[in-house]
């Protein structure tokens, strides 16, 4: 598998050097290797080659611009929840027939411009938004092509904060209202009811759940056919999760192995939003180490100069990412928290790790970093926003620089 591997000890990606890339860019920085992107994204799409399907990659993992394009040019479609990843989205070269636009709580001015732009999808959250999409399109004109989400009320047996299909939480509607929704669809002029849509969670392990949660959509479709309502697509959301930890979880094969049954027997197309299972394991967070303290219970304070600003999820989920030494110094192992530069206890990257004996300089990688790292980072302590580095077997490219301080103020009086 291409990405990130150990070359006589040292961590490279795809053969380049992530020392030589640390020093050229500095760090923190993020690093994504491009055949890693295109093998995980080829797995996926040989895995639901047996049946009409659209993958329509979550822009929300990860939406630099290049890493979009990529995507595009592997001819995945895009998923969008707010105006500004349609924009990103559009920028980076997908039709407006190839986005769908899901996302709780839509505005006016981005229900506008998604039926506007005549999206091959607007996922509606509630009879409210259903209400909305039809008022604005008819004032513009058009029908809008609609899908409705469900709440299926399933658990997703992934984190809570990123569950999403129990009834307890706020996204989309229950089967019952989903069918009234739908049958009310049918009689409103600026709306074409075109697919059912459906996301229980993210980072999920366990093939179960989303096997329900594409059976839930079959059975709305096929009781929604006897109300003479019918639909093109069956949306199954994403949420295929990604080993953190190496241990093993379903592969694309499998999770096609446990949607796909009952989508054929529906004999509708399949759309699927993944995110995390492409771009997950093909990037890392680069970081040097800061400062080495020692810490009150034996171990050691390993002080990066990276932290919450660029790596969130172990602070806001508990989640877990492997922190390695890229080139390990010989010696007895030592036992660290690997913390963060932020003015707050929470910016801890990894608690009790196993690290090769680390020096202020040295160059760790959080692994696992592609997918929710660089989009959910913030300038909180007025940090500047990392660069990004695009590896391919050939070289690297920087695909998006370093955050200046002039930029960051640009906006303010
Ligand atoms: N479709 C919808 C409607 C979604 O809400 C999401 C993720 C996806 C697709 C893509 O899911 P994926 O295949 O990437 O699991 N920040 C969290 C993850 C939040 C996921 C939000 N929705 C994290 O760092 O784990």
């Amino acid at each position: 598998m291409p990405g990130f591997f150990r070359d006589n000890q040292r961590l490279v990606c795809d053969g380049q050097s992530l020392e030589a890339i640390a020093s050229d860019v500095g760090t923190p920085c993020y690093v994504y290797s491009a055949p890693a992107i295109r093998a995980r994204y080829a797995e996926l799409a040989s895995a639901f080659a047996g049946h009409p399907h659209a993958i329509h990659y979550a822009l929300k993992a990860n939406s630099t611009l290049a890493i979009v394009r990529l995507l595009k040019s592997l001819g995945a479609h895009a998923d969008a929840n707010s105006a500004g990843e349609i924009d990103v989205a559009l920028r980076a070269g997908f039709a407006p027939s190839e986005i769908v636009f899901t996302g709780v709580g839509k505005t006016p001015e981005e229900i506008e411009r998604a039926v506007g732009l005549g999206l091959k999808a607007i996922n509606a959250e509630s009879f409210g938004e259903m209400d909305r999409i039809d008022r604005i399109a008819r004032r513009l004109g058009t029908r809008a092509r609609v899908a409705v989400r469900i709440n299926p009320d399933i658990d997703a047996l992934s984190h809570p904060g990123i569950s999403t299909g129990r009834k307890t939480n706020k996204f989309g509607v229950a089967i019952e209202e989903a069918r009234a929704m739908c049958r009310e669809m049918a009689t409103r002029a600026g709306l074409h009811l075109v697919g059912l849509h459906v996301h229980v969670g993210s980072q999920v392990t366990k093939l179960e759940p989303l096997r329900r949660a594409a059976e839930a959509l079959v059975a709305l479709a096929t009781e929604l056919e006897r109300d003479g309502v019918s639909v093109e697509h069956l949306d199954v959301g994403g949420g295929l999760g990604i080993s953190y930890d190496g241990g093993s979880v379903p592969t694309a094969a499998d999770y096609a192995a446990a949607v796909l049954p009952a989508i054929e027997a529906s004999g509708r197309s399949l759309v699927l939003e993944p995110g995390r299972v492409i771009v997950g394991p093909a990037g890392i967070l680069l970081m040097r180490v800061v400062d080495l303290k020692p810490h009150s219970a034996g171990k050691f304070f390993v002080i990066a100069d990276a932290g919450m600003t660029e790596l969130m999820r172990p602070m806001l989920y508990g989640a877990y990412h492997a922190i390695e030494a890229v080139t390990p110094r010989p010696g007895a192992a030592i036992s660290a928290d690997i913390v963060g530069p932020v003015c707050e206890t929470t910016d801890t990257l990894g608690v009790d790790r196993t690290l090769p004996p680390v020096e202020p300089g040295d160059l760790l990688a959080a692994r696992d970093a592609g997918a929710y790292g660089s989009v959910m980072g913030s300038n909180y302590n007025r940090r500047l926003l990392p660069p990004e580095v695009l590896v391919e077997e050939d070289g690297w490219r920087v695909i998006r620089r370093r955050q200046t301080i002039d930029e960051l103020l640009q906006t303010e009086t």
